[in-house]
């Protein structure tokens, strides 16, 4: 696991986004695994600004993303097929049915899983992961629990994700209280992981996912496992791990 640590978000986002550019310029044709949250907009918004500038093309991209919540619709502001369009697929030149988000109303919920691993082992292997963390180490809506998730699954969304994520609806007995998320197993068959932390909240979890136990209950670090991951941390959320390997 690597960690890059950069003076200011946008700076981290620039960084992040280069990679993400040159996997794009190197293979027109990647995979791209994505994630919502505020974390990830600025690497986005860098993403848009290259392609305005002529200097990327997603014609022949195809993107997965993590997660979407249980009960909202595409339509729904709320829901993260909603953030994609608006943060990055509608600015862009990618091929909308090269998109994928999981179904946040499907009639059976376990079918939906079962039908997006299928996905995912169509279109995949995905060629970088990009993940946000949550500041209790999820990743993807894998929330900590007593094993890692294999699979595409259904979660119940814990209370600390609840709160944190209440922020952006009117009241938080409006978020949903379940989503479907990629497993870890799932993430873990990325080739490359980007993982991106902005802010002083998330340096104590940025320390425990690179130096703590590899546990559950800090869902973030099976990735110490994958062949590689590079971890992209603002000055704040690095601060921690920085001096960890400082010293
Ligand atoms: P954030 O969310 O980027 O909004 O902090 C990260 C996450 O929960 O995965």
């Amino acid at each position: 696991m690597k960690l890059i640590t950069a003076t200011t978000y946008e700076e981290m986002c620039q960084k992040a986004a280069r990679v993400l550019a040159a996997q794009i310029t190197l293979k027109p044709q990647s995979v791209l695994g994505l994630a919502t949250g505020s974390t990830p907009i600025g690497i986005y918004q860098e993403l848009v600004r290259e392609y305005q500038e002529g200097k990327l093309n997603f014609s022949q991209v195809t993107t997965v993303n993590l997660d979407e919540y249980l009960g909202l619709s595409p339509e729904n502001n709320q829901s993260y097929r909603y953030f994609m369009n608006q943060h990055l697929f509608n600015k862009v030149n990618i091929p909308k049915e090269n998109t994928h988000v999981p179904n946040g109303q499907p009639q059976n919920p376990q079918e939906e899983c079962r039908q997006y691993e299928e996905l995912l082992a169509a279109v995949g292997p995905v060629d970088i992961q990009l993940l946000g963390i949550g500041n209790n180490g999820h990743i993807g809506f894998n929330e900590p629990c007593g094993h890692f998730p294999e699979f595409t699954h259904v979660v119940n969304l814990s209370e600390s994700t609840i709160q944190a994520n209440s922020r952006f609806f009117a009241h938080s007995s409006q978020v949903p209280r379940q989503a479907v998320s990629m497993g870890i197993g799932t993430i873990m068959k990325a080739k490359k992981i980007l993982l991106v932390a902005s802010g002083q909240g998330k340096a104590q979890i940025v320390y425990d996912m690179m130096f703590g136990p590899v546990t559950p209950q800090v869902p973030a670090s099976l990735l110490r496992f994958h062949p590689d991951v590079t971890v992209f941390a603002d000055q704040e959320a690095g601060a921690l791990a920085l001096a960890a390997l400082s010293k």
